[in-house]
């Protein structure tokens, strides 16, 4: 049996505690990994600290090791591509999809690494500062602390640990308890890359490890989390005056207005949306609201499209849709479609589960109130939702406590624009579906979606101190 040990101040260390890793198609155990505890969490914190203090890399070569490890992911991208797949559950084209994306994450964190700048205060512009110039500078925050979630593991850690590498921060890497074999090869690929010991630290186990001892660890000066609302709430409570950067998930809108040219290719493109990592994406499509006049032939191709979107063995390239992550996700979503039917739904296909696999279901007839409508779903199941107005579909939108991204589908002008300045949400795609994200763009949500700007451009902001120098030459 495989042991996957921490990663701390560039040493392999194994703890006598374990716990298993499970091939989330097999259920098989796969690896067990390593518990860190108090000691491994301050020692983890020592030398990232330690690494803060003298290891005093330049821009440049910071640049050059990121940039290092990208290509020695893609080399490896087989590799990573199956343990992915095997710990997330993933389809294997999927998960070589994911490695694709954090290899491109990885090389805009590097560049971003030659870009940090900062700017020229104009002081003579006030009286009687003739004499004086004063320009920012951008430093590093120090130790930040990134916890990532288990849905693309790979990916939105190449999110925050790329970025925090390219500031000169050092990092506390904790990866989500589900996923931490890929985590592992991405401190491999960084050691290998030639970033000293110290400056990213491994450390896996029950996410308790982070509210029991990290957020106490005041030398962590920046939590960056990818997770739950109650997670993140109660980090940014703990982090105190430090940073947070928190993405917590959304029940994410479509809106479908009547005069959209191709009604089936936007119905296939929803409910692809909803479907695609077994609907387990921040903003995977859950509601979409549909002009009632083109209602009925959207849900009529959606149906179509979803009885194509298949599951089978991960490794085969037609397989569309992998379990859930966790059977007691699968029984959860379950429960939430149940009640919505008894509470006047309707399915019109899916909605049984097998094991830990739960079918692309598609619901109407839903209302506000029902969980599946109401709460983050994380599942391959959405709602079509029929409206008269396009202020009527705005409202329904916004009747939500998240607000990550929204889709809306228009050939209309107005349309677009009125829906892009009236809806609630950190960004607004026109004519493609909210699960649109290229990872150059900046990411992040509103209200219960969280704050802060993913990116490597715009999260580096947050990852960076801007100083202000102030030269007097009088
Ligand atoms: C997420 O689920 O937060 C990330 C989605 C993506 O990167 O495509």
């Amino acid at each position: 049996m495989k042991e996957q040990p921490l990663y701390i101040g560039g040493q392999e260390v194994m703890t006598e505690k374990t716990v298993p890793v499970y091939n989330k198609e097999t259920n098989e155990t796969i690896a067990e990994i390593a518990v860190a505890g108090e000691a491994e969490c301050r020692a983890a914190v020592d030398a990232a600290e330690k690494a803060f203090r003298e290891v005093k890399l330049s821009a440049y070569e910071r640049y050059e090791i990121i940039l290092k490890a990208a290509n020695l992911m893609r080399e490896r991208t087989e590799e990573f591509a199956a343990a992915l797949s095997a710990e997330a559950g993933k389809p294997l084209r999927d998960a070589r999809g994911e490695i694709g994306r954090a290899y491109q994450t990885l090389i805009l964190s590097a560049e971003e690494a030659k870009r940090l700048k900062g700017e020229t205060i104009p002081l003579a512009g006030a009286p009687g500062c003739q004499n004086k110039l004063a320009f920012t500078i951008r430093q590093p925050l120090g130790v930040v602390c990134a916890i990532t979630p288990f849905n693309f593991p790979v990916n939105l850690a190449a999110h925050k640990i790329g970025p925090a590498l390219a500031a000169g921060n050092t990092v506390i890497y904790k990866p989500a308890s589900a996923t931490p074999l890929t985590a592992a090869l991405l401190c491999d690929v960084f050691r290998e890359a030639g970033l000293p010991a110290g400056c990213l630290n491994l450390l896996t186990g029950p996410g308790a490890l982070v509210g029991n001892y990290l957020t106490k660890d005041a030398r962590i000066r920046m939590f960056s989390f990818t997770g739950s609302v109650p997670v993140g709430k109660s980090l940014q409570e703990a982090a105190g005056f430090r940073r947070v950067a928190l993405e917590l998930g959304s029940n994410s809108a479509n809106v479908v207005h009547e005069d959209v040219k191709d009604v089936k290719k936007v119905a296939e493109l929803c409910a692809k949306y909803a479907f695609l990592n077994a609907g387990q994406v921040c903003i995977s499509c859950q509601r979409v609201y549909v002009s009632r006049s083109i209602y009925q032939e959207f849900c009529n191709y959606a149906v179509a499209f979803a009885k194509t979107f298949k599951g089978g063995k991960l490794s085969d390239d037609t397989t569309c849709l992998g379990p859930m992550i966790a059977e007691k996700e699968a029984i959860r979503i379950e429960g939430w479609v149940k009640d919505a039917v008894a509470a006047g739904a309707k399915v019109l296909t899916g909605g049984h589960r097998h094991g830990s696999f739960y079918e692309p279901t598609i619901l109407t007839n839903v209302t506000p109130d029902m969980d599946v409508v109401k709460n983050e779903t994380f599942a391959p199941v959405f709602s079509i939702i029929p409206y008269d107005t396009i202020e009527e579909a705005i409202a329904g939108v916004n009747n939500s406590r998240y607000g990550l991204q929204a889709g809306v589908f228009t050939t209309s002008l107005y349309i677009a624009h009125y829906a892009a300045e009236h809806i609630e949400a950190g960004g607004v795609v026109i004519n493609d579906g909210s699960s649109f994200r290229m990872d150059n763009m900046p990411y992040g949500g509103v209200k219960d979606s969280g704050m802060g700007k993913e990116g490597p451009e715009y999260a580096i902001r947050e990852l960076t101190e801007e100083k202000t120098i102030i030269m007097n030459f009088d």
